[in-house]
């Protein structure tokens, strides 16, 4: 059965709190990402989240939580994406992809300009993330798995520095 033809996204609510954590517990083997979500909540680094919905219920959710690019000669403002998450049963249905998708238009519409992932290389391209954007950008992450995207084409131009996550994130 394809569950996606009665999804809806819509941005999360500050009732979701707990679905929005039942759906990281059941989508990620470890409950890491579940405290990573709680505590980016919690510390206000929630730039944006949405949740997906099937028949009223949540299944998924997606996160962009702020961080800096901390250049030579400036600080230029960009988000994380992390993490991304569908419960099992609703996976490979395309909900995660509308996740993406339209949580990238409302980081887009809210005047955000750069998106860094560390994902998929497979997955994330079809959505404008590329390994060669984010190359100027240092992290203890390299390859193929570390990408940006642009949100305003050209926005990536001259941003060349060291990423700084939030602070629940740990890494240095
Ligand atoms: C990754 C995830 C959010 C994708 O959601 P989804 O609803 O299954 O995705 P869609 O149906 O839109 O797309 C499925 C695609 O995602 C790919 N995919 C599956 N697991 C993936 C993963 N861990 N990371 C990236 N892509 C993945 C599938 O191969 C498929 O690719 P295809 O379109 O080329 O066939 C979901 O599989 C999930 O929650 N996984 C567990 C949590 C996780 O690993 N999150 C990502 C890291 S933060």
């Amino acid at each position: 059965m394809n569950n996606n033809s009665v999804t809806s996204v819509r941005r999360a609510r500050s009732s979701d709190q707990d679905a929005i954590i039942s759906v990281c517990k059941a989508a990620f083997e470890t409950k890491d990402e579940a405290a990573l979500v709680k505590e980016l909540t919690a510390q206000g680094c929630v730039a944006e989240l949405l949740v997906a919905e099937v028949s009223g219920s949540v299944v998924g959710t997606i996160i962009f939580s702020h961080l800096e690019i901390v250049c030579a000669d400036k600080t230029v403002d960009a988000l994380a994406l992390a993490p991304v998450a569908v419960v099992p049963e609703f996976q490979n249905q395309g909900i995660g992809s509308r996740l993406v998708s339209e949580g990238l238009k409302s980081c887009r519409e809210a005047g955000h300009h750069i998106v860094i992932v560390l994902g998929h290389p497979e997955f994330y391209p079809r959505f404008g993330f590329s390994s060669e954007l984010a190359k100027p950008l240092a992290s203890p992450f390299s390859g193929d798995v570390w990408m940006a995207a642009e949100l305003t084409p050209g926005s990536l131009e001259n941003v060349s520095g060291r990423v700084v996550y939030a602070a629940p994130f740990g890494i240095d």
